[in-house]
């Protein structure tokens, strides 16, 4: 089969990428293929813009003169044989030298040989995955479909290649939810009974954490992502997290109304940063569990710094900022910044989606809304300029007059400098 016309109905961006990928392969006398989810999304008509390319011979000497040739950023792997160009406009380009894997034990890191292009493909996950197209001049746009990836395509199956498939990787038990929840497929029978056999096995326990960490996150940047994460409970369970994590009717509902506020938050305000969608999905489905188990699923998983401390501490304060925000007495706007602005983004949807108080809901949203981010007009040059000698008091100077133009007693600069001639002294020490 014969995909020209799919190719040519891509960006010219990538046409053009495609085009000359081919003749440098033609020039270096190597044959080359696109490959993996990059020919899946092409059949299925989807914008991909991470091309994956596999070359029968050697990959990085391959990237290496195809960087010159698009001027793109190179990053090698030499040990996987493997390299990834960047371009400026986000096109990411895959290029791998074709290889075979060996699995020695289940859920083992496989041992890697350089192969033809159909040990390359028979390495791989999915039948829908394990397709190829020769780029090459004499073969141009031609299919290799060795694993009836294109008849399962359209019979809107996931399929393993063979029947060790899950043992060999466990986390391709996640990929499988994941890719049928995203394209709307079906596990095929054989597959739904292997997957059930790992899932007996206890599999994704076996495999190294950081893994598992990987393949789940992606779930969690989906954007289906609440029926995959309902489906995997189904099908798998959440305990390969921690034996605690379930998804019951609580969780549930917890997480359709993060769903629902992260993408009002991101209408709302298009100015503010991305939210980081799978730390607050990740936070809620260890909801319920104790500060300790939450502390040891960050070690265990090894998330970054940054995302352990935004989960870790809502945990621990999430309860006592709730009982703040929700004292009866009238709470002026800058006690309300007090209390919020310390919090990430992330950390202040989850209280939304935790309370059901409007009260509460109201402060935060007067928080977002007119306070969030408010700066001064006066800085550190200018308290310089009013007679105050530097020092450790600038700060408590310039937040006590940040509270005041929060509380709207003062509003512009001029009010600023006179508030800070009338107040400021009160920080000075001695
Ligand atoms: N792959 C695999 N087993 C895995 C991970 C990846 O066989 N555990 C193979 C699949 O053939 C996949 C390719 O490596 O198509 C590239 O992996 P990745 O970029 O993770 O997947 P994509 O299919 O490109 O998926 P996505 O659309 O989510 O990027």
């Amino acid at each position: 089969m014969n995909l020209a016309d799919k190719i040519n109905n891509l960006s010219s961006e990538i046409n053009s990428i495609i085009k000359k990928a081919g003749n440098l392969a033609d020039e270096l006398g190597v044959s080359t293929y696109l490959v993996g989810g990059f020919v899946r999304d092409m059949l299925l008509a989807r914008k991909n813009l991470d091309v994956d390319i596999v070359i029968e011979g050697d990959g990085i000497l391959f990237a290496e003169k195809f960087a010159l040739v698009l001027d793109a950023h190179i990053l090698r792997h030499k040990r996987f044989g493997t390299a990834v160009l960047t371009l400026p406009n986000k096109i990411k380009i895959d290029i791998a030298t074709a290889r075979s894997e060996n699995y020695a034990a289940p859920a083992a890191l496989p041992v890697v040989k350089p192969g033809a292009v159909y040990d390359d493909l028979f390495r791989r996950d999915f039948s829908i995955n394990a397709m190829a197209v020769s780029i090459n001049k004499h073969n141009f746009a031609k299919l290799l479909d060795y694993f009836n990836g294109l008849k399962d395509l359209n019979e809107k199956k996931i399929r393993i290649l063979h029947k060790l498939s899950f043992m060999d990787d466990p986390t391709r038990l996640l990929r499988a939810v994941r890719f049928t929840e995203r394209y709307g497929f079906s596990l095929e029978k054989l597959t739904r009974r292997l997957f059930n056999e790992a899932k007996k096995l206890n599999m994704l326990h076996r495999v190294t954490k950081h893994r598992v960490r990987d393949e789940f996150i992606l779930m969690l940047k989906e954007a289906r992502v609440l029926t995959m994460l309902k489906r995997l409970n189904k099908l798998y369970g959440l305990t390969f997290i921690h034996k605690n994590v379930k998804l019951d009717k609580n969780a549930d509902s917890f997480l359709k109304d993060l769903d629902r506020l992260i993408k009002s938050f991101h209408r709302r305000f298009p100015a503010k940063r991305v939210l980081d969608t799978w730390v607050i999905l990740f936070t809620a489905i260890l909801d319920g569990l104790s500060l300790e188990e939450v502390r040891k699923i960050c070690y265990d998983f090894a998330l970054r710094r940054g995302d352990t401390k935004r989960i870790v501490s809502y945990h621990q304060e999430y309860k006592a900022i709730l009982k703040e925000l929700l004292q009866k007495k009238a709470l002026s706007a800058s006690s309300i910044y007090r209390i919020l602005e310390p919090l990430s983004f992330e950390a202040i949807v989850l209280l939304m989606a935790k309370t059901s108080k409007p009260d509460i809901i109201k402060r935060i949203n007067e928080f977002l809304e007119a306070h969030n981010g408010i700066k001064l007009a006066v800085t550190g040059e200018d308290l310089k300029k009013i007679g105050f000698v530097p020092g450790p008091h600038f700060k408590e100077i310039l937040t006590s007059t940040l509270h005041a133009k929060i509380d709207k007693v003062i509003k512009n600069k001029k009010d600023e400098i006179k508030f800070i001639k009338e107040h400021g002294s009160r920080h000075m020490r001695g």
